[in-house]
């Protein structure tokens, strides 16, 4: 993974930002290159960030950082990175552990812009990496059964240095990772079921989104995929 296809993908997300638009911010450390071609641009937006790391990025920045209930719940655009996506422009997000945000402000924005560099592009979501998992760390036992039985997948909790505790996100309940042994068979499906469970807050399968924007950043340039 090269930071300069990172760069690239960044300042090509860049050229569908303009002056005053209010833009959603994601996480990771292909938006913190965002981050930085965005204030190296002079363009004055304004930000909703997906994190408190992507806030204090922001802030840093002198970007100014505002709320989704000031904006109507509405963006023009977000701007965010990927763990995986695939020949559909289904993604796996949230390895940074910032998915329910992410994803509100993602299915908030009318153009979803996704920055990615090629070693993202898979044929099948969930080969190799795990879909992340938002709960209340009480429902794990049942959320591990059900989701078993219904997707064949495995729930593993993150902990911190090894110790018996789960990874807490910026909204206080668990992260996890669900390994699925062959990929997810139906992405679309699977988002909407796993969700339904209780104790689930969200999951980093990104299925809905109308109007999904991928940058693809390499060493030379970018390009970009649409639907
Ligand atoms: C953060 O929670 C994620 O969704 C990131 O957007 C994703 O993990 C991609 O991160 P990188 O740009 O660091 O690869």
């Amino acid at each position: 993974m090269s930071i300069k296809a990172k760069i690239n993908a960044a300042r090509r997300a860049l050229e569908y930002v303009e002056n005053g638009d209010i833009i959603g911010v994601g996480s990771g450390s292909t938006v913190s290159f965002f981050i930085e071609e965005l204030a190296k641009s002079g363009k004055r937006v304004t930000a909703v960030p997906t994190s408190l790391d992507t806030l204090h990025k922001l802030a840093e920045k002198g970007v100014p950082i505002t709320t989704l209930d000031h904006v109507d719940g509405r963006l023009k655009l977000a701007v965010d990175g990927a763990d995986q996506v695939d020949p559909q422009l289904n993604l796996i997000k949230g390895g940074g552990g910032a998915l329910t945000r992410e994803k509100i402000v993602a299915y908030s924005s009318d153009l979803f812009v996704v920055i990615v560099d090629e070693s993202k592009l898979v044929s099948r979501l969930g080969i190799g990496f795990a879909v992340p998992i938002e709960f209340v760390y009480d429902a794990h036992p049942l959320i591990s059964k059900k989701l078993n039985a219904e997707l064949g997948c495995t729930l593993t909790l993150k902990s911190c240095d090894g110790k018996l505790a789960p990874l807490i996100s910026d909204n206080g309940l668990a992260l996890g990772g669900l390994v699925f042994k062959d990929g997810v068979n139906d992405p679309f499906k699977a988002e909407g079921f796993i969700n339904s469970l209780p104790g689930v807050l969200e999951n980093g399968l990104f299925t809905k989104h109308k109007n999904t924007l991928i940058v693809v950043g390499d060493e030379q340039g970018s390009k970009t995929l649409t639907r």
